[in-house]
């Protein structure tokens, strides 16, 4: 048996019974030495990220200076793909130049919205190393859109050791400032060309990368909400739990409608009683007072319609390990930030997503009137409540690697 013969750690969800089949084939590379007595014979694993191959740009690009980045508008030189064949599963990773995609019109991403994404950001430390922060979340998160989607899934420990070698590849596109990072955005598309709905035999996976700058460059910059009650982003039993391009599209007109009005981001509430879900693409945390007088933070819980942001979960475990005040998933509505706003029981509330970190939030439409949300009661000139600011110190530390911790991955 060739000593090249691959093993598919990418799996795909269509090849699951022929896996299973040959589940020696695919987890291992058994290389029999045709002249080799049969005492001797080497077992080599072989993970698909090693068969990854690399053919770097002939030419480089100018680096953009810092100052001039704006968000998602900058490429390095570098791109991965994957190609996928229900036939034949994930062929070999591909690391090459940044640069068009050549696909045909009818490929069924343009008509039925075949797609999912996922994004992260690498950070440089003091020391010049590369780290990201929490990937194996994005992986499963990436693979549960995929699933949603009838799109293959894959194994997200793989795909992080092929985003390292694009990393240390575009190393240099990596601002070393604290506030810039490289964002990255692995997005998973159908490639195969119908236009009749059914499940995809045909995809690619690519992963591209653009330097992006602090999301508020000078300080914080507390946003003004319209509580959206004309749309819905997302309903139980749909896709909200999902990252896939066709949750996006619909949500911006109804941004740009908020944006004529003044207001930066649309809360999105759910259902007769305006339950709140998310603001703008962001989770959603309410400090408060509840109606027993205990001091909470809430979040609504991931009943299927809420994204399960990274940023949430890292939220909900550093309060929680702080022990200082109550921290709950559950349900909220507009009717409970009414009352306490006219109780004064309201304490902060923020947005929070991978490029913002925190989003302070100052102020809410809801019903012709604006309700008041407090910012930092002992500074009147700030932009963001204490809470908000502890947790973006804190995630900054560690995203940066001032602070140790498990969740800060070095590339
Ligand atoms: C709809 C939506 N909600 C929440 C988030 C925040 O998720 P994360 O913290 O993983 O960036 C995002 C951003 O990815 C989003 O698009």
């Amino acid at each position: 048996m060739s000593a090249e013969k691959w093993s598919v750690l990418f799996h795909s969800t269509s090849g699951y019974r022929r896996n299973a089949v040959s589940f020696t084939y695919l987890l291992l590379t058994i290389d029999f030495a045709s002249h080799i007595s049969l005492n001797l014979f080497i077992l080599r694993i072989v993970k698909k990220h090693t068969k990854l191959k690399i053919y770097p740009a002939t030419t480089l690009k100018q680096l953009t200076p810092h100052k001039d980045l704006i968000f998602g508008r900058t490429f390095t030189d570098h791109m991965l793909t994957i190609e996928w064949s229900s036939d034949s599963g994930w062929a070999d990773p591909v690391i090459k130049e940044y640069g068009t995609l050549s696909i045909e019109p009818s490929a069924s991403v343009f008509h039925y919205s075949f797609e999912c994404f996922e994004g992260l950001k690498a950070y440089k430390d003091k020391s010049g190393r590369t780290r990201l922060f929490r990937p194996d979340m994005n992986m499963k998160r990436f693979n549960n859109s995929a699933k949603r989607i009838a799109l293959p899934t894959f194994d997200g420990n793989e795909l992080i050791e092929c985003l390292k070698s694009l990393l240390r590849l575009d190393s240099h596109w990596i601002p070393n400032e604290r506030g810039y990072s490289l964002y990255i955005r692995p997005t998973l598309i159908s490639t195969q060309n119908t236009l009749g709905v059914g499940p995809v035999s045909q995809a690619l996976l690519f992963i591209i990368c653009s330097p992006v700058g602090p999301y508020y460059k000078t300080g914080f910059n507390a946003v003004r909400l319209y509580a959206t009650t004309e749309n819905v982003r997302a309903w139980p039993g749909g896709t909200g739990d999902a990252k896939i391009g066709g949750n996006y599209a619909p949500c911006v007109r109804p941004q740009v409608l908020a944006a004529e009005k003044g207001y930066q981001q649309n809360l999105w509430l759910f259902g007769e009683k305006h339950e709140i879900t998310e603001v703008g693409t962001m989770n959603c945390f309410m400090f408060w007072k509840n109606e027993d007088g205990e001091t909470e933070l809430v979040t609504p819980p991931l009943d299927g319609s809420i994204l399960p942001g990274v940023v949430r979960d890292s939220v909900l475990s550093l309060t929680k390990s702080w022990n200082e005040f109550k921290v709950s998933e559950r349900k909220f509505c507009m009717s409970d930030i009414v009352k306490a706003s006219e109780q004064g029981r309201l304490l902060e509330m923020f947005g929070t997503g991978t490029a913002c970190i925190v989003s302070p939030i100052k102020e809410i439409y809801y019903k012709g009137q604006d309700i008041n949300i407090p910012l930092d009661a002992n500074d009147p000139s700030s932009n963001a409540g204490p809470l908000a600011k502890r947790l973006a110190d804190e995630l900054m530390g560690i995203q940066y690697g001032e602070i140790p911790h498990e969740w800060s991955v070095i590339v």
